[in-house]
């Protein structure tokens, strides 16, 4: 009977079932690889504060994580300091100045594949200039002391994991086409084997450079000479003056509320935050929860809101240095409210009948995220990316790190689908010196003006959603921060029409969804979340079991 009263207490401690975060007290990182996540821990112990190890971290994964990990792509990075400052630093790629409106469109009016493959895919890239701005505003550590790990990462080499391994031969195909991709990755077609030495010397010379004369290398220097020549020898557009001009730019995190929360998120040229607020504010009126994590009922209220934003997304989101973003009209409690009402509590409701807002007045894993805190209470959350695994597929000659093919997060040909189906308007067109608009979205929540959690994800416009069911799982249905990066995930996006679900969803959950009118489409992994929790002074890191990455913490 003792033993009865015993287990029944253990089990009303624990949710349904509690997958255990790794738990620490001093510092936390949590990142896709395993070697990036040891130099970031590495820097907390040699006393460098979070965001020290996050820019320590993001030169770790261009070596160790190549598919995404970069110094020829961008990405944004949120900040909470200890004393309560925030700030997002955007260094996202820009149109390079020979961009135009129609650039991979044929004289047949066909899109082309130069956005997303070959040396015209490429932004001007902006992770080295980012981390710099971060290091510089809020690091404590030396510059070189933070990017020396990567350079000797790259000089000295690492093992390759089974996956890693498996990545570059897997995407073999592309990466052939261009000679240092061929021979940095793919060592000429004699792939590399799990366990094997990788060694970047090329890598290691750019980063050995960038530790010792900043980002001013990168941006004017002999990188920056031998990238443009490249880029001229094969016919990319970024040049010298793109790379001279380009500026990582801070703006204000957007903040909103949800149950109580304070949610500190990601503005344009992200659309996540609107988009994870939005839909935030659209679900608070309802009983979605009370259905409970993985019902069909609550799937199709999260649904309705999904589908909802990504028709605003299509029209109303762009950079918004160059348009008019709506957002306070996104945001409306009366707009949002309207989006409430128009949804069926039973049915689905077809996306030809749902439109973006009129206001008067397919993808691989392969962005990365981070999330990083210390023991005073600084916090990052980071996303950055080349775009499409290993980018543009081009290794800047004699560099050694691979180019974004970010070019394509614009919409290529207005009003068609991009690489990841997202159909886009004139707001995200193409224009010298623009952003293109982003999915990735980094977020922090608070509650009670502590932090709660620290959110992101890689996965194009799976992305938004991925941070919003992280979120629902912790708020609504107080998973811990593991459990709720484990549990099985699902996304719409308005166009097309269809409900991608993980296989975690039993085909019982998808018979009542196809009855109420989706159709269901399973997917591989959405996602890769790595997260921060909170809980009564510890620091529980969660890697997304769907990725091979790591916590560290001590
Ligand atoms: O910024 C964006 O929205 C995309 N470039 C992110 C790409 C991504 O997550 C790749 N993984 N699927």
């Amino acid at each position: 009977m003792r033993r009865l009263v015993l287990l029944l207490a253990i089990a009303a401690s624990f949710p349904a079932w509690a997958a255990q975060p790794v738990r620490a007290k001093n510092g936390m990182v949590v990142s896709v690889e395993e070697h990036a996540t040891e130099v970031g821990v590495k820097v907390l112990r040699a006393g460098g504060n979070a965001i020290d190890a996050a820019v320590a971290v993001g030169f770790a994964l261009a070596v160790t994580h190549p598919s995404a990990g970069n110094l020829g792509g961008g990405g944004f990075m949120l900040v909470r300091l200890a004393d309560g400052r925030t700030a997002f630093l955007d260094f996202r790629e820009r149109a390079p100045a020979g961009a135009s409106r129609n650039m991979y469109i044929d004289a047949n009016g066909k899109a082309t594949e130069d956005s997303t493959v070959g040396y015209r895919a490429s932004g001007v890239p902006g992770t080295v200039r980012g981390l710099e701005l971060a290091s510089q505003k809020f690091g404590k550590l030396p510059w070189e002391q933070v990017v020396r790990p990567a350079a000797e990462l790259a000089s000295k080499g690492y093992s390759l994991s089974y996956s890693q391994a498996n990545s570059l031969r897997g995407n073999a195909r592309g990466m052939d086409r261009f000679a240092d991709s061929k021979r940095v990755f793919l060592r000429d077609g004699r792939f590399y084997e799990p366990g094997e030495i990788f060694v970047q010397s090329d890598l290691g010379n750019t980063l050995d450079r960038i530790a010792r004369l900043g980002a001013k290398d990168f941006y004017e220097g002999e990188t920056a000479q031998l990238l443009a020549k490249d880029m001229q020898e094969h016919g990319g557009l970024i040049t010298l003056a793109d790379l001279k001009n380009y500026k990582a730019i801070e703006r204000k995190p957007l903040t909103g509320k949800y149950r109580g929360y304070d949610i500190i998120t990601s503005p344009p040229p992200s659309s996540g935050g609107v988009g994870i607020l939005q839909m935030l504010g659209v679900l608070e009126g309802t009983d979605f929860a009370k259905a409970g994590a993985g019902s069909a009922a609550s799937v199709h209220y999260i649904t309705e809101a999904m589908r909802h934003f990504f028709a605003d997304r299509s029209e109303h989101l762009g950079d918004p240095d160059f348009v008019k973003v709506p957002l306070t009209a996104l945001l409306d409690p009366a707009y949002i409210l309207k989006i409430r009402n128009s949804m069926d509590p039973e049915k689905a409701t077809p996306s030809s009948q749902v439109h973006a807002a009129v206001f008067t007045g397919h993808e691989s894993n392969e962005t990365t995220h981070f999330s990083v805190a210390d023991a005073l209470g600084n916090i990052v959350s980071m996303t950055y990316t080349l775009n499409g695994g290993y980018g543009s597929k081009v290794t800047a000659t004699g560099l050694g790190f691979l180019l974004n093919n970010e070019m394509d997060d614009f919409a290529p040909k207005p009003g068609e689908a991009n690489m990841y189906g997202l159909i886009q308007g004139e707001f995200n067109a193409i224009q010298a010196g623009k952003t293109p608009l982003s999915s990735m979205v980094p977020t922090i929540l608070m509650r009670d003006g502590k932090p709660f959690a620290v959110l992101g994800s890689p996965g194009g416009p799976t992305i938004i959603n991925t941070v919003l069911e992280v979120a629902i799982n912790m708020i609504d249905w107080k998973m811990n921060v593991q459990d709720a990066v484990n549990w099985p995930r699902f996304h719409h996006q308005w166009l097309p029409d269809e409900l991608r679900m993980e296989a975690g969803y039993s085909p019982d959950t998808v018979a009542l969804l196809t009855q109420r009118g989706y159709v269901v489409k399973r997917v591989g992994a959405q996602g890769e979340c790595a997260a921060i929790g909170f809980t009564n002074g510890w620091l529980e890191g969660a890697a997304d079991p769907r990725s091979g990455g790591t916590a560290g913490g001590y």
